[in-house]
């Protein structure tokens, strides 16, 4: 089990936060008292595609607009399948040892593993106090045996809810489209085609001030649908001032990714957020990331491009080498897309 020990979950209890886990002032927390009066939209889902639907189109666009990020209650996925996930989600960092070494492994190519920190350890200056489980989650008959076997339910209950995941991520698409002015059925077939699941485990730290979750950063995907349980950590960069996520029982967190701020031409943003730790306890989520298909071209909409396309067209593999060598400078790589960027 020798390579489980490099995972936070196992060795971090009562010791201090090792010096290679400490952030330079500029982008440690520090203060982690942050306004509580503000916070992100909450848009209620009920009758969405019934007598609300105006209204609801008009709260997501606001939200998008000016957060990139909102929440999302009444949105038709039941209490017993969310609560059933984040049970099996905890158990599974809870496992001994034996159960999860199996699961670890440092190869980019392996369908279904474990991680701790970011794809990006060795290079990285910085550690984060995360470990992760990442699989995808479509097509579901694919990528389903490569799936924990342990917890026992894991493949059920998780299977339940990238589907519904996916239906929910879709349904708040569409009324995206209809709100930009978009055809029905936009974002469907391959711009939205996968689904890759992170789920993140943070565990309780010894001095949250000096460390991180999840360093400042930008979904590269099209639309993030995140469960994020019912402890505090996520903050969202608003106006210059991070701004705490409340969270709410039974809701889903929603953030416009890169690929949705592109198409857009900038109508929606997407918005930087990170993850500060707690010493209390450990935090468990679970982020859908609804993305295109590898080979997808991505472009604005033509219908949103008025005078000047802010964006070139491009393949969406590109951006994602793109992003992964320069995590959390989001304006460096959407600049390196834009219509008048030198290193087309
Ligand atoms: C992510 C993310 C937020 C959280 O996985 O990209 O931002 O609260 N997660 O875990
Ligand atoms: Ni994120």
């Amino acid at each position: 089990t020798t390579a489980l020990l490099f995972t936070v979950s196992s060795w971090s209890k009562d010791k201090p936060v090792p010096e290679s886990y400490i952030f330079p002032p500029e982008t440690r927390p520090g203060n982690l008292i942050v306004p509580t009066c503000k916070t992100i939209p909450v848009i209620d889902l009920c009758n969405a595609e019934g007598r609300n639907r105006t209204d609801i189109i008009q709260q997501i666009l606001k939200a998008s607009q000016e957060y990139g990020f909102f929440q999302v209650v009444n949105h038709g996925i039941s209490e017993n399948l969310m609560n059933e996930s984040m049970d099996v989600f905890s158990e599974l960092f809870e496992m001994p040892d034996e159960d999860k070494v199996i699961l670890y492994s440092e190869d980019p190519k392996k369908s279904c593993r474990l991680l701790t920190s970011s794809l990006n350890y060795d290079r990285e200056k910085v550690h984060q106090w995360r470990d992760n489980l990442i699989h995808p989650c479509h097509p579901l008959q694919d990528c389903i045996k490569h799936w924990p076997q342990k917890p026992i339910r894991y493949r059920e209950v998780v299977a339940a809810l990238s589907i519904e995941a996916k239906k929910l991520g879709l349904r708040i698409l569409e009324l995206v489209s209809e709100g930009l002015g978009l055809e029905s059925g936009y974002f469907g077939d391959k711009l939205s085609e996968a689904l890759h699941l992170f789920v993140n485990h943070y565990p309780p730290c010894p001095d949250p001030s000096l460390t991180l979750g999840i360093t400042k950063h930008c979904d590269p995907n099209l639309l993030t649908i995140l469960h994020q349980g019912d402890v505090q950590g996520l903050q969202i960069f608003n106006n210059e001032e991070w701004i705490g996520v409340e969270p709410l029982p039974n809701a889903f967190v929603v953030n416009i990714g890169n690929q949705l701020q592109i198409i857009s031409n900038n109508k929606l943003k997407s918005g930087e957020h990170r993850v500060v730790t707690n010493s209390r306890v450990a935090r468990t989520t679970a982020a859908f990331f609804i993305a295109p298909s590898e080979d997808s071209i991505i472009e604005p909409a033509i219908s949103l491009v008025g005078e000047a396309s802010v964006y070139r067209a491009f393949e969406y593999k590109d951006f994602l080498l793109d992003y992964l060598s320069h995590i959390g400078s989001n304006e460096v790589v959407l600049g390196r897309f834009e219509s008048q960027s030198l290193n087309n």
